[in-house]
């Protein structure tokens, strides 16, 4: 299939790409979280099309996005819980998992009885989705299991001639998927830490309960509260090891690794600059650059196929830190190598 490539997201080129929604195709389009690949959120058939594109398992369900927040009801049952969250972080990038209503078809909920919802901030998903009179499912545009893509390039590399369009809308800002919570009642449950951070979640609910497989490796038999956490992921080629220690002791570890061509350094602007080799990437001087980084310089080490082992100092799990510290540790598959103390 010839995928069309839109540079400029002019309003007849928006109305097109919501036409081939309408007719089942499948167009990959900008967020501010990450690239999303989307389809017809009503349609069965559109949503085989999108993981068959992905080659992703048909049991980790899509997201539904909206053109706005009051659309919800037409597919969920709301609660008041869930309309002061939306008050407070939508459009933005936070998804909310509900009870599904019957219009919703089982193949984009992976036959569960609730479904996630987000009204996505970026200026391109919101004209698109204005354009439309039905959701979008989307799931990240990568292929399944590869980094996400936060530019037009990084989509280009796993779907061109796969899908129908790719609306190309320069780089995500936040750069790691929507946060996930799921709402019972006036509980809240975080499945998929993200740009709206547990700090932020805690204001609106007397107790936070975190998915506790987001910080460590899953037991055996035991299933994540989202589907799709199960999954090894974010994945680059090189196996990815996380570094625990003081800073000295990890700064002088990686200075003994630098100059490994099969060695890849994955570090902040500050241990950056202390370190010299042809492998060493920074990904940012703050949380939220390395958030918007990461999932970049990973494609970026896959590119350098003689580097096999990419070490990263563990991220702080504080703010946006948490979902930094979530992705790699599951690109890592929680490999930790503690740098020992002198
Ligand atoms: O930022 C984002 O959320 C991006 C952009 C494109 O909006 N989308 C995204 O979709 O990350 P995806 O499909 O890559 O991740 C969706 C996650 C999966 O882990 C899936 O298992 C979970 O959401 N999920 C979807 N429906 C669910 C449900 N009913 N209950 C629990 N988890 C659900
Ligand atoms: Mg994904």
């Amino acid at each position: 299939m010839k995928t069309e490539i839109i540079y400029s997201p002019t309003e007849s080129a928006l109305s097109r790409a919501a036409s081939v929604l309408k007719n089942g195709g499948l167009v990959a389009f900008p967020t501010e979280t990450v690239y999303g690949l989307g389809g017809h959120g009503l349609c069965t058939d559109s949503a085989d099309k999108i993981y068959a594109a992905k080659g992703r398992p048909t049991d980790n369900p899509l997201i539904l996005h909206l053109a706005s927040a009051d659309e919800a009801e037409k597919y969920a049952y709301t609660c008041p819980m869930y309309y002061k969250l939306a008050m407070a972080f939508m459009p933005g990038p936070l998804t909310v998992i509900l009870p599904k209503k019957e219009i919703v078809p089982d193949r984009v909920t992976g036959g569960l009885d609730t479904v996630a919802l987000r009204v996505p901030a970026h200026p391109v998903a919101s004209a698109l989705l204005k354009r439309c009179d039905f959701p979008i499912a989307a799931p990240s545009a990568n292929t399944s299991g590869r980094p996400s893509p936060t530019e037009a390039e990084h989509v280009i590399e796993d779907l061109d001639g796969r899908i129908d369009m790719i609306v190309a809308g320069g780089s995500c800002e936040i750069g790691v998927e929507s946060t996930i919570v799921s709402i019972d009642g006036e509980h809240l449950t975080l499945l998929r830490p993200g740009a709206i951070t547990p700090e932020m979640l805690s204001c609106f609910c007397e107790e936070l309960t975190i998915d506790p497989s987001l910080e460590r490796p899953l037991l055996e038999g035991e299933r994540p509260l989202a589907p799709g956490m199960k999954y090894r992921h974010y994945a680059p080629k090189a196996q990815v090891v996380l570094l625990e220690g003081s800073e000295e002791d990890i700064l002088a570890f990686m200075k003994e690794q630098q100059e490994k061509a099969e060695i890849g350094l994955l570090c902040s602007d500050e241990q950056f600059y202390a370190l010299s080799g042809k492998n060493v990437i920074s990904y940012g001087k703050n949380q939220q650059e390395e958030a918007q980084r990461l999932f970049a310089c990973l494609r970026e080490f896959d590119r350098r196929e003689h580097v096999k082992t990419i070490y990263a100092p563990k991220p702080q799990k504080d703010g946006v830190g948490l979902a930094v510290y979530n992705r790699l540790a599951k690109a890592a598959g929680f490999t930790v190598k503690k740098v020992k103390e002198q």
